[in-house]
């Protein structure tokens, strides 16, 4: 007998495609030009971050890891979770230190992973439904959007990891933690995973490697216009860059038009310039400090229970409740 595998769909192709339709509408006519980072996932682009994950230069991947290998028992003892619930969760490989260690302690009984990207979730699901021989409830949805549809049975852990929520701007942080707040019962958990300031040279290189890699995934995004909405983007007329942001504390990352240039994106009936030298923005990682991290989660309805950061305290995760 093998358990089971049930995948929701709040995302359907439709839905997804107005989403898209509308966010490069108003954001190519914005001021600056900007595009919102959910769009850089689908299957390509997912590939894409799975090769930054492995990068040298990306330490948060593997600074996770670290704590997790470390603490995840301590983090299934004191939570006594029987559901484990993982919000933009990818491929869930870090995840899986977090399942065995709630697997070990024989009262684990699902896995609830949410992501955009359907592709990806339904591969993860399959597979560790069979590694563990437990039942999945995966969730394709939009975590700004969806956390409601969360499936509410057991006593849940709810992860938030690779530090995701840097790459939100403050006020639409606030909104998704006041929505997860809502969404959760006064006994359950919420485990965050945050990238922690450091030096502006390390910070800088692992948004813009050596290699090219997060150069080709911030590209993407054009590639994903083009395939989804009819656009003639020409990528390598775009160049990646990757700024620290002392005042805001995150790194910036945008796409830098290197000629003048029209852009068409047929499905939209839209037509775009950009300059010699005009900058797209794609994307934020915002950087915290352990009180950072304190305040916006209390902010948010939720007060640190512990936390703990990896030997040379690049990383930190924190496992937090609701407070009331
Ligand atoms: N948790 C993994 C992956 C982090 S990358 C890790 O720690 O390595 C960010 C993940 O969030 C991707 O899997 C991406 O598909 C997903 N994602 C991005 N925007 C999203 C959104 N708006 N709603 C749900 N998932 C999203
Ligand atoms: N959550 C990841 C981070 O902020 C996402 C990410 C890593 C990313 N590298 C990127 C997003 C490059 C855009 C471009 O670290």
């Amino acid at each position: 007998m093998s358990a089971t595998v049930e995948v929701d769909v709040h995302l359907v192709e439709a839905d997804r495609a107005a989403a898209m339709a509308h966010d490069v509408r108003v954001g190519l006519k914005a001021t600056p030009k900007v595009l919102p980072p959910v769009w850089f996932y689908d299957e390509a682009g997912s590939i894409l971050f799975d090769e930054i994950t492995r990068l040298p230069e990306y330490y948060p991947t593997r600074a996770e890891h670290a704590i997790l290998e470390a603490r995840s028992a301590e983090i299934a003892h004191r939570t006594g979770a029987t559901t484990l619930v993982e919000l933009g969760s990818g491929t869930s490989e870090k995840t899986r230190l977090l399942l065995d260690a709630l697997a070990g302690r024989g009262d684990l009984e699902r896995f609830v992973p949410l992501d955009v990207s359907e592709e990806v979730l339904r591969g993860a699901a399959d597979d560790i439904s069979r590694a563990y021989d437990l039942p999945v409830h995966a969730v394709v949805g939009d975590f700004h959007r969806h956390l409601r549809e969360l499936p509410r049975e057991g006593r849940r852990l709810v992860a938030f990891l690779g530090g995701t929520i840097g790459n939100f701007h403050p006020g639409q942080r606030r909104k998704f933690l006041a929505e997860l707040d809502a969404a959760m019962d006064h006994d359950e958990w919420l485990l965050l995973g945050t990238d922690l300031v450091k030096d502006e040279a390390r910070l800088v290189a692992a948004y813009d490697d050596a290699q090219g890699v997060t150069a080709e995934f911030n590209r993407n995004v054009l590639r994903v216009i083009n395939n989804e909405l009819g656009g003639d983007f020409d990528p390598d007329a775009f160049e990646h860059v990757a700024l620290w942001d002392p005042d805001n504390s995150w790194i910036e990352m945008r796409l830098r038009s290197r000629r003048d240039q029209h852009v068409r994106v047929a499905d939209l009936d839209l037509e775009v310039d950009f300059a010699a030298g005009e900058e797209l923005q794609t994307e934020i990682s915002t950087k915290f400090t352990p009180e950072g991290v304190r305040e916006v989660l209390w902010d948010g309805g939720f007060v640190v229970e512990e936390t703990w950061t990896d030997p040379a305290g690049d990383f930190q995760l924190t496992l937090a409740r609701p407070w009331c």
